[in-house]
C-alpha cells in the first residue's frame, strides 16, 4: 500500500497536460464487445479502472494489444461466454457496462453486482434493469450476481423512460439497444460528454444512435458493427481537479488538451471566487493571485455542476472568505471528506444534502485519508493549500480515476511524493 506525502504552500506554476475520460473510457472498452473486428481506441487514460476492464475482457477472450501505452487494439472475436470474471467486476462501478454489451452481444449476460465508490448510500442499477427488461430481457439479482437474458436470444427495441437521470443507465441502455432489433428511445437521458463520446464511438463502428447529448436518445438497432479506430474526449473532471487545486494555492496553470465547453460551469463557479480563467481553443489559463471569495454551488447532472468536483471545490470554499453554500443534488450523501478536512482545520457543517462552509484563513497539515476517488483529490488539493505536512492514506483510489498525479503536480511546482507503507494491513478499495 501507498501514501502520499505533501508539503504544502507552495504556489503552483506551469502546463499540465489532460488525459483521456475515464467515464468514457469505462464505458467504451466493454463497447468493444459488440464489435465483430478490431477497434483501435486511443486516448485510454492509464489508471487501474481502464486497466481493470482491459483485464476482464481478456479473461472473456477477448485479444487486447497496445499499440501505445494510450492506444488499444481490442477484438472481441474470441469471446464465447457471457459469463464475465466475478472477482475482477467487483473491483469497479462501470462493470455494470458489461450487463448491456454482453446482452446486447451474446442475448445473455452473468455477472457480479457492480463494487465503486461507496459515498455512503446506495447506488442502485434499478433504471438499467428497467430498461433492459423493457427491451425483453429477463434479470434476476441473486446472491451479488446478475443473470440477464434476451427472449429468443436477441434484444428488442422500446421505449424506455428513466425515472432518474443516469449516466450508468444511459449508457448500459445505449450498449445494449446498437444491436437490439428494432428502435429504442431513451428518454429522460444523461447529457454527460462522456455520453456523447460513447455514442460517437458506436457511431463510428456502424451503430446508429441520435440524440446523445440530449435528453432525448434515439437508436435503431443495426444486424452488426464493424472495426474501426476512436479517440477518447479529455477527462473533464481531471481538468477541473488541476483548476481547483491552482485555485486554492494560488498561481498559474495551462491545462492543455481539454474541451473548454466542458469545462463552463467549473470555469464559471471559480470566476465567481475570484479566480481568472482564460479559454484557448483546447487550453485553460487558470491564475489567482488575490483572495478567495465564498460561493454557492449545487450539483446536478450536465450541464449542471458535476457532483465529480464537489469534493475539490468544497475544498477550495474551505479557505475562501466567507461562508459557502454546497447542495449535493446527484447522490444521497457524499461528504464523509469533510471528517478529513476537519482534521486539518476546515469548519464545515453538513445537514442532509447541504455543507455550510465557514472559510478558515488556513488549513494546517494532518494524518488523512482518501475515502473514494474524489474525496482523495479534495484531500490532495487540500495538503497542496495547508501550512506543513499532510499525509493521506488510502490513495489507491486516487489512482484509479487520475493518471500520474504525482507526475503532474510535481511538473508544475508541487511538493508531494508517494511512498509505500511498509507492511499496510488495508483492503483495496473500489472505484469509480
Ligand atoms: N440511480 C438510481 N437508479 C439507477 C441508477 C442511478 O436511482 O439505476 C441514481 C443514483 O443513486 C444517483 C443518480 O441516479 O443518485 C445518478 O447516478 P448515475 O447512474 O448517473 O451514476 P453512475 O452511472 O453510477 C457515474 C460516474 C460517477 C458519477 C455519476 C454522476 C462512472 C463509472 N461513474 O456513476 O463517477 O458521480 O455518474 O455523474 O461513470 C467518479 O468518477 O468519481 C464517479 C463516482
Amino acid at each position: 500500500m501507498f501514501k502520499y506525502i505533501v508539503r504544502g504552500g507552495k504556489e503552483l506554476s506551469g502546463i499540465i497536460e489532460i488525459s483521456g475520460a475515464k467515464n468514457a473510457a469505462v464505458g467504451m472498452i466493454p463497447a468493444a464487445i459488440l464489435v465483430d473486428g478490431v477497434c483501435r481506441i486511443e486516448n485510454i487514460p492509464q489508471i487501474s479502472d481502464t486497466n481493470i476492464q482491459l483485464g476482464i475482457l481478456r479473461t472473456l477472450g477477448a485479444s487486447v494489444k497496445m499499440v501505445n501505452p494510450h492506444t488499444m487494439d481490442i477484438d472481441c472475436g474470441g469471446i464465447k461466454t457471457p459469463v464475465a470474471d466475478f472477482d475482477m467486476m467487483q473491483k469497479l462501478r462501470a462493470s455494470y457496462y458489461l450487463i448491456g454489451a454482453l446482452l446486447g452481444k451474446f442475448g445473455e449476460a452473468v455477472v457480479a453486482m457492480p463494487g465503486g465508490c461507496n459515498f455512503g448510500g446506495v447506488r442502485p442499477i434499478d433504471q438499467h434493469v428497467k430498461g433492459f427488461e423493457a427491451m425483453g430481457a429477463t434479470v434476476e439479482l441473486k446472491n451479488g450476481l446478475v443473470y440477464a437474458k434476451a427472449e429468443g436470444g436477441r434484444l428488442h427495441g422500446a421505449n424506455i423512460y428513466l425515472d432518474v437521470v443516469s449516466v450508468g443507465a444511459t449508457i448500459n441502455l445505449m450498449l445494449a439497444a446498437v444491436l437490439a432489433k428494432g428502435r429504442t428511445i431513451i428518454e429522460n437521458a444523461a447529457r454527460e460528454p462522456h455520453i456523447v463520446d460513447v455514442a460517437n464511438f458506436l457511431n463510428s463502428m456502424g451503430a446508429d444512435v441520435r440524440g446523445a447529448g440530449t435528453n432525448v436518445i434515439k437508436i435503431r438497432g443495426v444486424d452488426h458493427l464493424t472495426g474501426g479506430f476512436y479517440s477518447i474526449i479529455p477527462d473533464q473532471i481531471e481538468a477541473g481537479t488541476y483548476m481547483a487545486a491552482v485555485a486554492g494555492t494560488g498561481g498559474e496553470l495551462i491545462i492543455r488538451n481539454v474541451i473548454p465547453k466542458h469545462l463552463n460551469c467549473i470555469s464559471g463557479k471559480l470566476e465567481e471566487m475570484g479566480v481568472e480563467v482564460e479559454e484557448g481553443e483546447d487550453e485553460v489559463l487558470v491564475r489567482r493571485h488575490g483572495p478567495l471569495r465564498r460561493t454557492n454551488f449545487k450539483t446536478q447532472p450536465y450541464p449542471g455542476f458535476p457532483t465529480d468536483m464537489q469534493p475539490q471545490l468544497t475544498t477550495v470554499l474551505a479557505i475562501a472568505n466567507g461562508t459557502s453554500r454546497v447542495t449535493e443534488g446527484v447522490w444521497d450523501s457524499r461528504y464523509k471528506y469533510v471528517d478529513e478536512l476537519t482534521k486539518m482545520g476546515a469548519n464545515i457543517r453538513v445537514d442532509g444534502r447541504t455543507a455550510y462552509v465557514e472559510g478558515v484563513s488556513k488549513l494546517t497539515g494532518a494524518h488523512v485519508k482518501a475515502c473514494d476517488l474524489r474525496a482523495g483529490a479534495a484531500m490532495v488539493i487540500a495538503g497542496l493549500c495547508a501550512e506543513g505536512v499532510t499525509e493521506i492514506e488510502g490513495v489507491e483510489y486516487v489512482e484509479r480515476g487520475y493518471e500520474e498525479l504525482i507526475k503532474k503536480l510535481r511538473s508544475v511546482g508541487a511538493d508531494i511524493e508517494c511512498i509505500e507503507i511498509p507492511d499496510a494491513d488495508t483492503a483495496i478499495p473500489n472505484a469509480g
